[in-house]
């Protein structure tokens, strides 16, 4: 954060704590921040292993005044999900660029080509410390700074130039000794944003963008300065630029004003502070000092993507500070859960007509022509986003009669699969943020492709980078394991294909029949989440010492299945694997006895005698199978473990049974002492490949 306005540090570092905490979801193996020292320039810097709450215990130990106030100050701060070397002490962020803290950098992304870089520096001299790849960036930082004659670069100048030198991903934060008071920030491929607090109402809500290179030569630019006197900073040496002055950022009285900037990862970190936020683009460089952010741009937009606007607009927030509570529940992931029977219907407000039977998707709806003739549609996610897809695609196939593709974004780039322009690839995502996923939109961006996007948090890079697209509103996610976007997501897919096929008169019925559905799936939720006691003594009784789980189903469920297995392993460590009945015969039976526990899903539609029959042949090599089944299904034997759901239509039905398997995993979790919200080695926004 930066700072025109008197704050002590304690306030100062109030701030990063709990704007790190709240970004912790995205990763969490160690901690660290620098704030500015008692001298000029200088930077202090703390660092812990582990979660936030060691940072904030570490600080509290050390003898740092709080009391110091300052009336111009940055601060960096970072929450680090290991890529280049294990958790430690000198992995864990800010970097610095040597032993007198001469440059500080926090970095999300990986730096691809850092080990050319480290052997080449190494070579002039420079000493590492740690194995992170951002280190290299730290001290390129300083060799350039070392280069310059006369050491007269402007500090942007100076990030500019070494960010040209890197392939790869990121999102930096630069703080330095040379440039106090002044903070340097960059994307290319992480998410990146600025929150903007002024007491004053703006003028003007825009930030004008600084073309550099052959683009700058017609074009006026500037950024970003409040009124007055100390507005125009000295334009930077370098690309040839055609400047004026902005009036963004002015307050409407004209006067100076104290400011508040805040740059993060995502919203969650500063809503609490601000609501306004402006979203950095890729090869965006944003520099803040003295109360104005001035964005510079890195090089020209790449081929493929629409063009890269030349403002950035200042967006206001609609997230209000209790959706990233946890109130009274215990962990996120459970609030998520309990949320469901109001998430989906966020998801449905205002886009399905109950009376009417009608589904209006506005974010499609100029498309839809398009998305009609398109030969194929592809979807493209990973993880629960992937699965979302998955348990979808029946019912776009059968209301759409179009052949649809399941694509995991990282096998997808792997295999470079042909992409044409008359292809429609769907791009499901819940943060909006994944770099595979990213990287497969960019792909299907370059060859021409019709690029739709599914995702939760609006401003995301596949939200705005795609041609179209929904906003599931399921409301802030934070449980690393997810739920709720699970359940919107599915009803999300169900809607597209429900309006793509509105013109087909012959399912009007099939899409009656559906509508109906959707319509009662609140209420059944509520009425699955009334269960939760008896999954809770499943989680501590019968499968309380089970080391291995399998999931089975077929049709529909096979995807229920699958995100079964993933919820089990991904927070409780339990193996888990979601079995296709179909394919059961065809090697999996051979895992089968009467020590494997199994459930199977066994709810009514078209595949049930399908499903009996795997039952058989299981329960025929003693296995004792939990069964998932509907209310009033007396076709189960007595003395069978059963968990019930209500019935619904076959392909809503999903949607339902996912919710057991979501809160047997949450008490399998905690029941052994598991970071429910925080598992192992996972993040929530995995932004690297
Ligand atoms: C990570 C998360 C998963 C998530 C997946 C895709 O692996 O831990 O919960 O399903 O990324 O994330 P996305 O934000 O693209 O849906």
């Amino acid at each position: 954060c930066s700072y025109l306005q008197e704050k002590d540090r304690k306030e100062v570092l109030e701030v990063l704590c709990n704007g790190l905490a709240r970004q912790e979801y995205r990763g969490y193996d160690s901690a660290g921040l620098g704030i500015d020292g008692d001298k000029p320039g200088e930077v202090v810097y703390f660092k812990e292993v582990g979660k936030v709450a060691g940072l904030r215990k570490r600080i509290a130990e050390s003898n740092i005044d709080t009391t110091k106030s300052f009336v111009s100050q940055v601060s960096i701060a970072h929450t680090r999900w290991a890529t280049h070397g294990p958790p430690s002490y000198h992995n864990c962020h800010p970097i610095r660029s040597d032993v007198t803290n001469e440059f500080m950098v926090v970095h999300n992304g990986i730096a691809t080509n850092a080990a050319e870089l480290r052997q080449v520096l190494q070579k002039r001299g420079y000493k590492f410390e740690s194995d992170t790849d951002t280190e290299a960036v730290a001290i390129l930082t300083k060799y350039v700074y070392d280069s310059q004659p006369n050491k007269r670069i402007t500090f942007t100048e100076l990030i500019k130039t070494v960010l040209k030198e890197l392939e790869g991903s990121f999102a930096f934060v630069f703080k330095s000794v040379h440039y106090p008071n002044e903070i340097v920030t960059a994307r290319r491929g992480s998410p990146l944003l600025i929150g903007v607090k002024t007491e004053k109402k703006l003028k003007v809500d825009f930030v004008d963008v600084e073309l550099a290179g052959p683009e700058a030569e017609n074009k006026t630019v500037d950024s970003l300065a409040p009124s007055g006197p100390s507005a125009l900073l000295a334009p930077p040496t370098g690309p040839k630029i055609q400047r004026t002055q902005s009036r963004a950022f002015m307050s409407e009285d004209g006067l100076p004003q104290p400011i508040e900037f805040f740059i993060a990862s995502d919203a969650s970190a500063i809503v609490e502070h601000t609501k306004r936020v402006l979203y950095l683009e890729d090869d965006d460089i944003a520099h803040i000092a003295e109360g104005q952010l001035h964005i510079h741009r890195l090089r020209r937009n790449e081929a493929g993507g629409p063009p890269t606007p030349a403002t950035r607009s200042i967006e206001t927030l609609e997230i209000e500070i209790a959706a990233i509570m946890k109130g009274k529940f215990d962990h996120f992931m459970q609030k998520e859960i309990y949320e469901q029977p109001d998430s989906v219907v966020n998801t449905m407000r205002g886009r399905v007509n109950f009376d009417s039977s009608r589904i209006t998707l506005g974010g499609l709806r100029a498309y839809l022509p398009i998305m009609r003739r398109g030969r194929r549609i592809v979807f493209c996610a990973c993880g629960t986003s992937y699965h979302s897809a998955l348990a979808t695609r029946a019912i776009f196939e059968e209301l759409t009669e179009i052949p649809v593709s399941i694509e995991l974004a990282s096998d997808f780039l792997d295999r470079k699969t042909p992409i044409f322009r008359d292809d429609v690839c769907v791009f499901v995502s819940q943060s909006g943020e994944t770099a595979d996923t990213i990287l497969a939109l960019k792909y299907c961006l370059e060859r021409g492709a019709l690029c739709v996007g599914v995702v939760n948090t609006v401003g995301s890079t596949i939200s705005r980078e795609t041609h179209c697209g929904v906003h599931i509103n399921a409301g802030p996610e934070v449980g690393v394991a997810s739920t709720k976007a699970y359940t919107s997501q599915y009803i999300a897919l169900l809607m597209m294909a429900l309006q793509l096929s509105e013109d087909r008169i012959s399912f009007t019925e099939r899409r009656n029949q559906i509508i109906e559905g959707l319509h009662a799936l609140p209420g059944q939720i509520k009425k699955v989440l009334e269960g939760d006691k008896s999954l809770q003594e499943l989680a501590t009784g019968i499968l309380a010492n089970s080391r291995s789980l399998l999931l089975m189903g077929r049709g529909y469920q096979h995807a229920t299945c699958l995100e079964g297995a993933l919820k089990i392993k991904e927070i409780s460590y339990m193996h888990s694997e979601g079995i296709l009945a179909g394919e059961l015969k065809h090697g999996p039976l051979a895992l089968i006895d009467e020590n494997m526990p199994v459930i199977i899903v066994m709810t009514r539609d078209s595949l049930y005698p399908k499903v009996q029959s795997a039952f058989s042949q299981i329960t025929a090599r003693k296995a004792q199978p939990i069964v998932i089944c509907n209310e009033g299904d007396d076709g189960i034997s007595k003395g069978v473990k059963t968990i019930r759901v209500p019935q619904t239509v076959d392909c809503l039905q999903g949607l339902l049974n996912i919710i057991p398997l979501q809160l047997l995993s949450y008490h399998l979790a905690v029941k052994n002492g598991f970071d429910v919200d925080f598992p192992r080695n996972l993040a929530k926004s995995v932004t690297t490949e």
